[in-house]
């Protein structure tokens, strides 16, 4: 054989074996998604145990607090995984937390390769996993497939380096830029599929924010409803400086049922969690006994509040994205309305826009989804970056990142 002919042999070879490891990290990342809504703020992981070319396991991580995607891979085994390839969409942790460590598993049960796809950023795993299984003599394949897992992760990985929630910023509009019609009315523009799938990303991200403007256009509920499946509602953060929230809205009639905070922004009260004043005598003619009653009223309904003001006298959004960040909201489905939109890229707080463009044309000036003064040179518009383009039903959704965000 020339020596041409075995080149070409052995890189065609090559390119099998990465197609084949392809399909298995493919896999994993499927398995990773099952996690969706359960996880936070953990990651979403997905395993698979690969031994003579035959999948003998597979798992993925369920549910916070519970067992990670290596080791539920290791309870589904029915033989011996010795010398078999484990495929993992994140580094496998190595110190103990809620689970103990992945890499005891791994080594335990004679790994022989581990293919990992995304790095975990986490100081308290970092390089340590990957050297903890080398040193017990593992060979190890990093960053496979990496966008791809990676893209598993925006909101852990915002998380984890940042401290702060991933936002995204979602809205219908139509073609010509429009969320409402020049009457306000915004019921639907966009068509059923898309509304079905904004509940995915409701039951995706731990919290959902919108403007006092929206609650008193629509009076929304803000939950999450997808057909067949196991939900979780997300926590809903109102945004109403001067406390306008109607006590017979639809928020604060299921507050109890689902959890809300409405940041306000008041100089004359103390700023952070307003702690309940239920027994304090606070009835009177003045402008802040009368919030202080309106607090009241809110926090029997099961309502917390959080004041937060800015030197505009609006809320600051900044330091609203640090409390949530501290209670745990890895991530906020921001829906609007356009001022609210407009104050959030303004603070650099907003991650992704996820826009679904209707095929309706509105005309006219009625609103748009980013209100606020706006820019005078185009110079100085947000730049945006395409993640993915889709089609849902009649209507197009259109994901972008948005570059320099905090
Ligand atoms: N098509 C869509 O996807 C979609 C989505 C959502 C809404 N909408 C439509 O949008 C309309 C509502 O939009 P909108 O612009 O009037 O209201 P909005 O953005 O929902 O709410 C704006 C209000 O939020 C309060 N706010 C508190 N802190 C703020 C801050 N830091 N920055 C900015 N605002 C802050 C302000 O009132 P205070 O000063 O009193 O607090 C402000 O006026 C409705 O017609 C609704 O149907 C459409």
């Amino acid at each position: 054989m020339s020596k041409n002919t075995e080149e070409n042999i052995n890189r065609s070879m090559d390119q099998n074996i990465e197609k084949i490891s392809e399909k298995y990290m493919e896999r994993a990342i499927e398995l990773a998604k099952k996690g969706k809504g359960a996880v936070n703020p953990n990651p979403l992981v997905g395993a698979v145990i690969v031994k003579k070319g035959r999948i003998i396991g597979e798992g993925y991580h369920q549910k916070y607090g519970e067992f990670h995607a290596e080791r539920n891979a290791f309870a589904s085994l029915k033989e011996s995984a010795e010398g078999a390839t484990l495929y993992v969409t994140l580094s496998p942790c190595c110190h103990h937390g809620k689970q103990p460590p992945c890499t005891d598993a791994i080594i335990e049960n004679k790994i022989k390769k581990v293919v990992i796809g995304s790095f975990d950023p986490n100081p308290l795993v970092g390089k340590k996993s990957v050297e903890t299984l080398k040193k017990a003599g593992i060979e190890v394949v990093e960053g496979f497939l990496k966008e791809k897992c990676d893209s598993l992760n925006d909101v852990f990985f915002k998380y984890i380096t940042k401290k702060r929630p991933y936002v995204v910023m979602k809205y219908a509009m139509t073609l010509d830029g429009k969320i409402a019609t020049k009457t306000g009315e915004s019921k639907w523009i966009s068509g059923e599929k898309s509304r079905a799938y904004v509940h995915k990303l409701r039951n995706k991200y731990k919290g959902i924010m919108v403007g006092i403007g929206t609650v008193l256009a629509d009076n929304p509920i803000l939950n999450c409803r997808l057909k067949n499946q196991k939900v979780r509602n997300p926590i809903r953060i109102i945004c109403d400086s001067k406390l306008q929230i109607p006590l017979d809205c639809n928020i604060v009639k299921t507050a109890k049922e689902q959890e809300t905070i409405i940041a306000f922004a008041n100089d004359k009260l103390p700023e952070g969690w307003i702690v309940n004043k239920k027994n304090e005598e606070n009835k009177g003619e003045n402008k802040e006994e009368i919030i202080k009653e309106k607090i009241s009223s809110l926090q029997e309904k099961g309502i917390r509040l959080i004041n937060l003001f800015s030197e505009k006298g609006k809320i600051d959004l900044v330091k609203l994205m640090q409390y949530l960040a501290d209670d745990g909201i890895d991530g906020i489905l921001l829906e609007g309305g356009g001022t609210l939109n407009d104050s959030a890229m303004a603070s650099n707080i907003v991650d992704e826009i996820v826009a679904f463009v209707a095929p309706k044309i509105f005309g006219g000036k009625s609103l748009s989804p980013v209100i606020g003064e706006g820019v005078e040179k185009v110079s100085q518009a947000y730049p945006l970056e395409l993640k993915e383009i889709q089609q849902v039903g009649e209507d197009l959704k259109i994901s972008y990142k948005v570059k320099n965000n905090m």
